[in-house]
């Protein structure tokens, strides 16, 4: 499925919320690398990471105890959000860094994201998701087009941001129903 919503659309299967991962994609990684290409992948990684506790915790307190279809589709992509994180915290390792701390500030902004807008109904929802994942999207293409990343690591970033871009088509479609 292409992403529609980036400028170089390329296919992932974004139908797939949790890829499986297998012993051998686990990578010691950096070894010999330049030290300004190191600092940039960091940088990179750190920001990536601290963006996706944001996302998932926006949409961990957007779910609310309803029984109902469009909790179903917020769990989904609470669940990806997680994925996400877990990707990024994976590559912090395996390139030797540790996360910023500094991302607990990012918890904060996303439960008052996620909060208020659960408070104000489901349009304010979906309209929050478009506008967080829409910034998401151009972020990640910032990160793609500056950063020499690997390709392992290039390869997860393109396909989470097809994933927040298959977000915003799902919200997009859902408000139109509201
Ligand atoms: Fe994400
Ligand atoms: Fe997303």
């Amino acid at each position: 499925m292409d992403n529609q919503n980036t400028q170089e659309p390329k296919s992932y299967d974004i139908s797939i919320v949790r890829p499986q991962m297998s012993s051998a994609d686990f990578k010691m990684r950096g070894q010999g690398m330049e030290p300004a290409r190191l600092e940039g992948i960091k940088k990179g990684l750190l920001t990536l990471h601290t963006l996706e506790l944001m996302a998932t915790t926006i949409y961990r307190f957007q779910i609310t105890g309803e029984n109902c279809d469009f909790n179903r589709q917020l769990i989904a992509a609470m669940c990806n959000e997680m994925t996400h994180y877990q990707d990024f915290q994976i590559k912090l390792y395996e390139y030797g860094f540790k996360p910023s701390i500094i991302r607990l500030a990012y918890w904060c902004v996303g439960f008052s994201f996620g909060f208020f807008s659960r408070v104000f109904g489901r349009k304010a929802i979906l309209k929050m998701g478009i506008w967080v994942e829409t910034k998401a999207v151009h972020h990640y293409a910032e990160l793609l087009k500056t950063i020499d990343w690997d390709e392992d690591t290039r390869k997860v970033i393109e396909k989470d941001q097809a994933d927040e871009d298959g977000h915003i088509n799902k919200w997009k479609k859902l408000l139109k129903e509201q």
